[in-house]
């Protein structure tokens, strides 16, 4: 006969391998159940298309063509519909909420929009949630949002006085995998909607998925941290400068790092400082 505890242990291996790393609640959830079925307009594997300028003198080009993710009647000419049409930062959550053409909002428990000050100057665009954010339905609330606390504190800055926060996808990966170019061509015109609506006087990018997928750009954080980018929202209004860092999640595994963050953040204080922006000091 079988052994019911070795039954036991190989169900929940099964689960871990299937990437269920933690129990939410007491009784299961069939998500699937109710929920409408995403689009399923084929996915170019490339994000659309963002305008994003070099600091200077050279312009970066465009390298993502239109394709069939541009179709006006897949996710993510549906997505830029959505968020091209909220006027608010509130409409857009709304936006998101009535959003079905990405299929991690199925396994997520909760829409993470958003933490900190709308209209703070300081904006910080991190991945995604993970499993304490999707809890939590904030971002950056887990261990690696600790640190990312009390890295903004030793230059001034915090969710409560000066920072606004937000991530490029508003869903957790099930099990924290990578998100597929298509949940990402998805969620990209949201974020960049997100970041036009908050308006920050700088955009701090935590991260190479921050990184890469906002600047368009191909180089990894390595090649991208401590510089500095013109961040241009869909609508073409004023650039943003924006700064790439590493994530504090990456800074965490590897400490060895953490000299370069910290003078990614001493270049984000003078220029903070340059631009007459207040910090506050009771956060150092
Ligand atoms: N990592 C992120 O990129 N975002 C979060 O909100 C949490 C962890």
């Amino acid at each position: 006969m079988t052994d019911p505890r070795a039954a036991a242990r190989a169900l929940l291996g099964w689960y871990l391998d299937a990437g269920v790393d933690e129990a939410i609640g007491a009784g299961p959830v069939d998500r699937f159940a109710n929920a409408r079925r995403p689009a399923t307009v084929p996915v170019a594997p490339t994000a659309a298309p963002s305008r994003v300028a070099a600091p200077s003198p050279r312009p970066v080009p465009v390298r993502h063509p239109a394709g069939p993710a541009d179709a006006p009647d897949g996710p993510a000419g549906a997505a830029r519909s959505a968020a091209g049409a909220a006027a608010s930062l509130e409409a857009l959550r709304e936006a998101l909420r009535g959003f079905d053409g990405c299929g991690l909002k199925v396994t997520a428990t909760n829409t993470v929009f958003s933490d900190g000050i709308p209209g703070a100057p300081v904006m910080i665009v991190g991945e995604a949630p993970g499993a304490d954010e999707d809890r939590a339905g904030k971002p950056f609330v887990g261990v690696s949002g600790q640190l990312l606390d009390r890295m903004l504190a030793s230059i001034g800055l915090s969710r409560e006085h000066n920072v606004y926060i937000s991530n490029v996808l508003p869903w957790r990966p099930p099990g924290n995998r990578n998100p597929t170019e298509g949940e990402m061509a998805a969620c990209l015109p949201f974020i960049r909607r997100h970041i036009e609506l908050a308006a920050p006087r700088v955009l701090v990018l935590v991260g190479g998925t921050s990184a890469k997928t906002l600047l368009d750009r191909s180089e990894g954080i390595t090649r991208l941290r401590g510089r500095w980018f013109d961040w241009q929202g869909p609508a073409g209004g004023p650039a943003i400068p924006a700064l790439a860092t590493y994530h504090p999640a990456y800074l965490l595994r590897s400490p060895g790092q953490k000299a370069s963050a910290w003078k990614d953040l001493l270049a984000l204080r003078r220029w903070l400082a340059e631009a007459g922006i207040e910090l506050d000091r009771s956060a150092e």
